[in-house]
C-alpha cells in the first residue's frame, strides 16, 4: 500500500495527545539497562534463604519469565495494526513498549542465570490457569489481529494484555515482591529492577486504556463485549494468585495471600472505573490511571 501523505510533514505530529506524552515519558523513564543491575547482593541474599522463601520467589520469577517473554512476542500483531492505521503517534509510543519488554524478559533472565544459576525448566511452576491466560488466551486475543483488524479485536486484544496481564497480574505480581523483598531488606537488585519495571508497566497499561477507551467512545455498542470479557477474564488472574500461595502450608516471609487478591482486585477496578467514563461518553485528555504521578508515588 502506498502512503498518500506523512503525518509530520503535513498536519504535525500532536504533541498534547496522550500516546505522545507516553512517549515523551517512556524516553525520560524507559531507559534503564538491565545489564547495569548489581546482583551480587541478591545472590548472597538467595544462598541464605530458607527453602521455602526461594521456592516461592523462584516461582514468582518463573510466572514473570515466561509472562515477559510472552508479551514481548504477542505485541507485534498490535502495532502491526496501529501502523496500518496510520496512527503515527501512538506507533512512535509503541516502539517503547516492545524494547521496554524486551529489557523486562532480559533481566529476568539474567537473575535466573547470576542470581538462582538454573537452567532447570521452570515449566512446572505454571498452573493450569496460568497455562489458559499466558500461553493460551493472550497469544489467541493478539494474533487474531492478524486476520481481524477490527476495532473489536483490538478492543479484546487490548483487554486480554493490558488489562488483565500486565493490568491485575504483572501489577500484583511486582507487589508481592517488593513487599516480600524489600520490607526484609533482601535483595536490592531484584528490588530497584521491579521499581524501574512497574514504571514502564504503568506506561503500557495507560496506553491500554487510551486505546481501550478511544475505540469505546467511537462505537459504544462494543463496550458490552468489553464488560463481558473484563468479567471472564479476572477469574484467571486471581485463580492463579491462589494458585501461587496455595501451594504452601506456612506463608514464606510471612506473607498474608488476601492482601494480594484484594491488590489485585482494587488495581482492577480502578481500570474498570477509567473505562466506565469511555463508555459513558466522557473524553477526556488525561493520560488514564496513574501515570501521570510522579513516579515512586503511591497508586490508587
Ligand atoms: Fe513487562
Ligand atoms: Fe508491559
Amino acid at each position: 500500500m502506498d502512503h498518500t501523505a506523512f503525518a509530520t510533514t503535513s498536519r504535525g505530529l500532536d504533541r498534547s495527545s496522550v500516546p505522545l506524552r507516553l512517549f515523551e515519558k517512556a524516553k525520560r523513564f524507559g531507559i534503564w539497562n538491565p545489564s547495569a543491575i548489581d546482583l551480587q547482593q541478591d545472590r548472597r541474599d538467595w544462598l541464605r534463604l530458607a527453602d521455602d522463601e526461594r521456592d516461592l520467589v523462584l516461582r514468582l520469577v518463573a510466572l514473570f519469565q515466561a509472562g515477559e517473554e510472552a508479551v514481548t512476542r504477542d505485541i507485534l500483531p498490535l502495532i502491526s495494526v496501529i501502523a496500518e492505521e496510520g496512527r503515527v503517534e501512538e506507533e512512535l509510543f509503541l516502539t517503547s513498549f516492545l524494547w521496554e519488554e524486551a529489557k523486562h524478559t532480559d533481566f529476568f533472565s539474567r537473575f535466573l542465570h547470576e542470581v538462582v544459576q538454573t537452567r532447570a525448566d521452570l515449566g512446572a511452576y505454571h498452573s493450569p490457569s496460568y497455562r489458559e491466560l499466558i500461553y493460551r488466551r493472550l497469544p489467541t486475543a493478539m494474533h487474531r489481529l492478524a486476520t481481524d483488524r477490527s476495532p473489536a479485536a483490538q478492543a479484546a486484544a487490548s483487554v486480554t494484555y493490558n488489562v488483565i496481564v500486565e493490568g491485575v497480574l504483572a501489577e500484583t505480581g511486582y507487589h508481592a515482591f517488593s513487599t516480600m523483598l524489600a520490607s526484609h531488606g533482601l535483595m536490592p537488585g531484584m528490588c530497584d529492577a521491579i521499581r524501574l519495571l512497574k514504571q514502564d508497566e504503568s506506561r503500557h497499561i495507560a496506553y491500554g486504556l487510551y486505546l481501550v477507551s478511544r475505540i469505546v467512545a467511537a462505537d459504544p455498542t462494543l463496550w458490552a463485549d468489553v464488560e463481558h470479557q473484563l468479567g471472564e477474564l479476572i477469574l484467571l488472574p486471581m485463580q492463579i494468585i491462589d494458585d501461587v500461595f496455595g501451594a504452601y502450608q506456612q506463608m514464606p516471609f510471612g506473607l498474608t495471600p488476601e492482601t494480594f487478591s484484594e491488590y489485585a482486585i482494587d488495581q482492577f477496578s480502578r481500570r474498570v472505573a477509567w473505562l466506565e467514563r469511555a463508555r459513558d461518553g466522557v473524553t477526556s485528555t488525561a493520560v488514564p490511571d496513574d501515570a501521570d504521578q510522579p513516579y515512586g508515588a503511591p497508586s490508587g
